[in-house]
């Protein structure tokens, strides 16, 4: 028996040494953790089960069966994050560049294949050459089987990809049908094809960094939802993240006590819109003193700035947040901000998270840019998402509300729950300048009756109480109270319940 025992700790130690001690420190040598201490920091200590420690690649070209390395490359099993069961694998870059083989392939369905019987998160820690070259088609079918797996579990339970080394070829799709990518700076990248095919077929010269980096992914391409500095950084936020989501798609979000109470009024929100209209200021310190404690969990905050996205709490209660940003763009609608909404809309709605809208915008961005990238299909993602919404939605509009972009922000006639409307609020098809130019073009050649026409159009039109006869806003509310009635609408809306006509799948405008 002690032998056996023996024998066991030896293949365990052999095991958990991945590609050797060399390999390892190579590893470190880039600022980087290996698979194993990455869970470590990822999961609660002692919690994680490992499975297929064991498990070795069966192939035997190109001189593979002489170097089998048990585990073959990949981290695998369930652990819990703030006591909470999630599974994970976590790809180990010291064993044949982390690429994934058939065995590999095998190893992650069969933690994705428990999560969706679980009802749990699954978390990819990906550090990895892509498909393992020695196997060939076995491992571009080991992908597939994986892609299927994400694509059934895409709406049932979260799915994380933390890129946090090389994620190149058709490695990156697998990723990119997860919910949430984040990414490590300097040490991570994703890109279809690399540097050298990219300098061949287009003869552009560009690094890994600059092609598909975590800059370029977070900025340019809207591909990441968050970029960090380091490992460490990196899997602590994973684990804030988690900490704000439900496990699947039939439980409600985690409720975390606090002490914020949630009548809280905020004075300093009654001086938050200048009183110029045209002066910008920052949603941000609206979403930050009316979520508890100030946290808001902000996702791509470098991309689409026009739009805020995140989550936060209201009385413990995990809600979606969804804001123009007046900063940017004066809060247009554009192509690359109606996507990045609808997308976080999609998400919140799949699992129960109700959506806080804060609206200040002045409708879709005008100019052939927008019109030839497909502005109307894109802008229909967002007006598609909010209208198909069933959670609770809360809207606030800050101040403008015009055009089809009043529509789209979860109004009213997309079955908003609860539309709020502070006082400067000026819900209209336009603004009053535009307007008036139109409605009274023969008098454009006058300025000074264009500017009573418009001193008229601003007091009938641009203020919150047209739409409040009609009942489209269900109250006009002092800023400094926005927290509370949000709270009490969401106490109200618990236990919504509404569903949509039956049917395969709807058809958004992708
Ligand atoms: C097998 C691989 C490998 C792979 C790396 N290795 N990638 N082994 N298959 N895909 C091995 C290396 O041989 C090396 O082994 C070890 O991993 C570390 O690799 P290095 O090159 O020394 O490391 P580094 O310099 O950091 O470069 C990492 C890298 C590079 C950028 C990932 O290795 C690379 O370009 N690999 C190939 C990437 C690729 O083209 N993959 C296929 C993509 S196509 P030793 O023994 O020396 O430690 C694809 C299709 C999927 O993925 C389609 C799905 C639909």
């Amino acid at each position: 028996m002690h032998d056996i025992i023996r024998q066991l700790d030896e293949k365990r130690a052999a095991a958990r040494l991945g590609g050797g001690q060399k390999r390892i420190d190579a590893q470190h040598g880039k600022g980087k953790l290996t698979a194993r201490e990455r869970l470590e920091l990822l999961l609660d200590p002692e919690s994680f089960e490992e499975w297929d420690m064991f498990k070795e690649h069966r192939c035997t070209d190109f001189g593979m069966e002489k170097q089998a390395v048990p585990g073959d490359g990949v981290v695998t099993g369930y652990g819990t994050v703030n006591g909470r069961l999630v599974f994970v694998f976590s790809q180990d870059f010291t064993v044949f560049g982390g690429a994934l083989s058939e065995a590999h392939a095998e190893k992650i369905c069969k933690v994705m294949d428990h999560a969706m019987k679980a009802g749990a998160p699954v978390i990819g820690l990906n550090d990895s050459g892509g498909a393992r070259i020695q196997e060939g088609v076995a491992s571009l079918g080991g992908y597939a089987d994986v892609f299927q797996r994400n694509v059934l579990a895409s709406g049932v339970v979260p799915q994380i990809s933390m890129i946090m080394g090389p994620c190149a070829g058709g490695a990156v799709y697998s990723p990119a049908m997860t919910d949430f990518i984040f990414m490590v700076k300097d040490s991570s990248y994703m890109f279809v094809t690399g540097p050298e095919v990219v300098k061949t077929v287009t003869h552009e010269e560009v690094t890994a960094e600059e092609l598909g980096g975590a800059v370029t992914h977070n900025t340019k391409s809207g591909v990441a939802d968050l970029a960090f500095e380091n490992d460490v950084e990196a899997l602590m936020m994973l684990r804030r993240l988690v900490s704000f989501l439900p496990s699947n798609n039939r439980e409600k979000p985690p409720v975390v006590p606090t002490e914020d109470p949630s009548e809280r009024i905020e004075m300093s929100l009654d001086t938050l819109v200048p009183d110029n209209p045209n002066k910008p200021y920052d949603i941000k310190e609206l979403i930050v003193k009316t979520v508890d404690e100030g946290d808001f969990f902000e996702l791509q905050p470098d991309y689409a700035k026009n739009i805020v996205i995140g989550f936060g709490r209201m009385a413990g209660q995990t809600v979606g947040i969804v804001a123009n940003q007046p900063l940017v763009l004066a809060g247009c609608l554009d192509i690359k901000s109606s996507i990045k909404g609808a997308r976080f809309v999609r998400f919140c709605d799949a699992f129960n998270i109700p959506v806080v809208t804060f609206v200040d915008v002045p409708g879709f961005m005008p100019g052939t840019a927008q019109e030839y990238g497909g502005i109307i299909k894109h802008g229909a993602k967002l007006l598609y998402a909010y209208a198909e919404c069933t959670v609770p939605k809360v809207t606030v509009i800050t101040r403008k509300a015009y055009g089809g972009a009043y529509d789209v922000m979860s109004s009213k006639h997309l079955r908003g729950d609860v539309n709020f409307a502070w006082p400067s609020a000026e819900i209209a098809v336009m603004g009053p300048k535009g307007a008036v130019e139109i409605i009274f073009r023969e008098e454009k050649n006058d300025p000074a009756k264009l500017a009573a026409r418009e001193k008229e159009y601003k007091e009938k039109f641009a203020n919150p109480f047209v739409a409040g006869h009609r009942g489209f806003i269900d109250d006009v509310i002092m800023p400094h109270e926005t927290r509370k009635r949000i709270c009490r609408s969401l106490a109200m809306l618990k236990e919504k319940k509404l569903e949509n006509p039956w049917r395969k799948h709807g058809n958004i405008p992708l």
